[in-house]
């Protein structure tokens, strides 16, 4: 595979399930070490699309190529990718060390190796001084890492993870984003990443793919979707924002003059193609200044000169 060719590539995959539509034509290609999140609310299909990705489904239409070759005949255990699940998956009678060392065993590496690679993912991950405990013994959060070693032992070109760090309660959850974060950065793995989490997303995802009803709304980056979300539910699915209906006035040299049923507002930006549109008002974005004229009145009004 050389480097300029994509992870995966996802081409007009559409899966249904009886008159459900779990996936649409989806398609999207992910980049070589892209940390690259699916976003949206539940049922709009993202476990479904990781599934067909990993193998673990079949779509009824479209291509999964997985660092160029076409993967759909290729069983799940053959494909370089490793999943990690939000319910973990452990197995409940090895212990934590088995439970890592599991896959290479099942490769027949050598035992020198296996014991070589284990130690040194344990101690990435920070779980040596759990090795001999039966998952039964540990937390949720230590058990989201053992998931996690147990799939990074395997050195997948592609990680796929499921809401990984949904069980977990808040500060946990802050604390193994950064830790997610740093070692996808440091092993340079693919990570696909499901959240229903704006927030997660944002912080993590270098792009994140905004999925709704089977279908992706829009894809980008971050900054944005945040900032020129393309509809009305990306907009509102990522932070807080208000919408009003606008009609164009004119534009001056600080950019557009907007009715709107609040009253006219001024906004920066580009001129929009259409006179009548949607404005999607971010709170952070809002700025009071003095009216510049104000004609027959001494009392000062204030307008937004910034959405
Ligand atoms: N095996 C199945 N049989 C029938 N319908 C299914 C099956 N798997 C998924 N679906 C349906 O397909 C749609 C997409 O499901 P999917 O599990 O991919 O959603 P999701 O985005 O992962 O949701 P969540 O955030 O709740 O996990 C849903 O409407 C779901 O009910
Ligand atoms: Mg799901």
């Amino acid at each position: 595979m050389d480097s300029g060719t994509p992870a995966i590539e996802v081409e007009r995959v559409t899966r249904r399930f009886g008159d459900v539509i779990a996936l649409d034509q989806i398609s999207l290609s992910i980049g070589r070490g892209e940390f690259f999140s699916l976003l949206g609310p539940s049922g709009c299909g993202k476990t479904t699309l990781l599934r067909i990705i990993a193998g673990l489904d079949i779509a009824d239409e479209g291509v999964v190529r997985i660092g160029g070759e076409n993967a759909n005949d290729v069983p799940a255990h053959r494909r370089p990718v490793n999943t990690v699940f939000q319910s973990y998956a452990l197995f409940p009678h090895l212990n934590v060390w088995d439970n890592i060392a599991f896959g290479l065993r099942m490769k027949k590496v050598h035992e020198d190796e296996i014991q070589e690679r284990v130690h040194k993912v344990m101690a990435m991950l920070e779980i040596g001084t759990f090795a001999p405990r039966k998952p039964s013994q540990i937390s949720g959060g230590q058990k989201q890492r053992v998931a996690l070693a147990r799939a990074i032992i395997n050195e997948p070109q592609v990680l796929l993870l499921d809401e990984p760090l949904g069980a977990l309660d808040l500060k946990l959850r802050k604390q193994l984003q950064i830790e997610l974060r740093n070692l996808q950065r440091r092993l340079g793995i693919t990570f696909v990443y499901v959240t229903h989490d704006q927030e997660e997303a944002l912080v993590l995802s270098d792009r994140i793919a905004v999925m709704c009803g089977g279908k992706v709304e829009q894809l980008g980056e971050a900054k944005t979707l945040y900032e020129q979300p393309r509809t009305k539910f990306v907009s509102q699915f990522l932070g807080s924002c208000s919408l009003l209906e606008g009609t164009l006035k004119h534009t001056d040299g600080n950019g557009l003059v907007v009715d709107t049923p609040i009253g006219e507002l001024h906004v920066a930006g580009p001129t929009p193609s259409r006179s009548q549109f949607t404005l999607a008002i971010r709170p952070e974005k809002i700025q009071l200044s003095p009216m510049r004229s104000n004609v027959g009145g001494n009392e000062r009004c204030y307008y937004l000169n910034e959405v």
